[in-house]
């Protein structure tokens, strides 16, 4: 009997399965964050919103493996598009997670290089915390404000993304991401973005950015 196509392809080739997305642990309690991020509101973003990206991005990551595996047709174009955006949520989560921590517990003022380059590529602070939160204020629907840094010109550079993967800078790591989906404030804040954005410079981990950056620079 002459096997089919898909036969022949999982005989020869020893495909691997894929390896799936994973809800990273956070780094605090569901609480750590009042009074500028609620219990309920964590929880839920956490919980519900991240979880899908991360289901969401293996669900596509297990489509594509099934299709490979069966030599079925797909529509990639939509299919990477879905995976881009999800994929990049889970990501951006999870840095975003990383550089938040409870109010009052660490410095809340840049150190170490970070603090050096804030000063020397803005000229102030004040500068930066202005421009990011113009940045995040002003994203269109829904979409974050990252911090990031050209490692050609030791640039650091402010990214103003929409939905989870449009206006990236291709290659550049990410050091500092706020999430400005309004899934990410509306329990506390309602409609009023500019008052969250605020509410972020409270409890940024300026540590864990410097620590990023350091990584990146060495
Ligand atoms: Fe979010």
């Amino acid at each position: 009997m002459k096997l089919r196509k898909c036969e022949v392809i999982a005989e020869d080739i020893k495909m691997e399965r894929p390896r799936f997305c994973v809800l990273p642990p956070l780094p605090y309690n569901y609480g750590d964050l009042k009074p500028y991020i609620s219990e309920e509101q964590l929880r839920v973003h956490y919980e519900k919103y991240h979880q899908v990206y991360v289901n969401e991005a293996n669900a596509i990551l297990k489509k594509l493996y099934d299709a490979r595996k069966e030599d079925l047709d797909v529509d990639m174009k939509a299919m990477l598009k879905e995976l881009s955006f999800n994929l990049g949520g889970h990501i951006l989560h999870t840095l975003f997670w990383e550089n938040l921590n409870p109010p009052n517990r660490k410095e809340e003022k840049p150190g170490g290089i970070l603090g050096d380059m804030i000063e020397r590529h803005f000229g102030s602070l004040e500068r930066f915390r202005k421009e990011f939160s113009k940045t995040a204020i002003t994203v269109e629907g829904s979409g974050w404000a990252a911090l990031t840094i050209c490692k050609q010109t030791e640039n650091l550079l402010i990214m103003q993304i929409e939905k989870n993967n449009m206006n990236v800078y291709p290659g550049l790591r990410i050091i500092m991401a706020l999430d400005v989906f309004e899934h990410a404030y509306y329990i506390d804040y309602r409609n009023d973005r500019a008052k969250f954005v605020e509410a972020f410079w409270k409890i940024v981990n300026w540590e864990i950015v410097n620590k990023r950056l350091e990584a990146l620079l060495k």
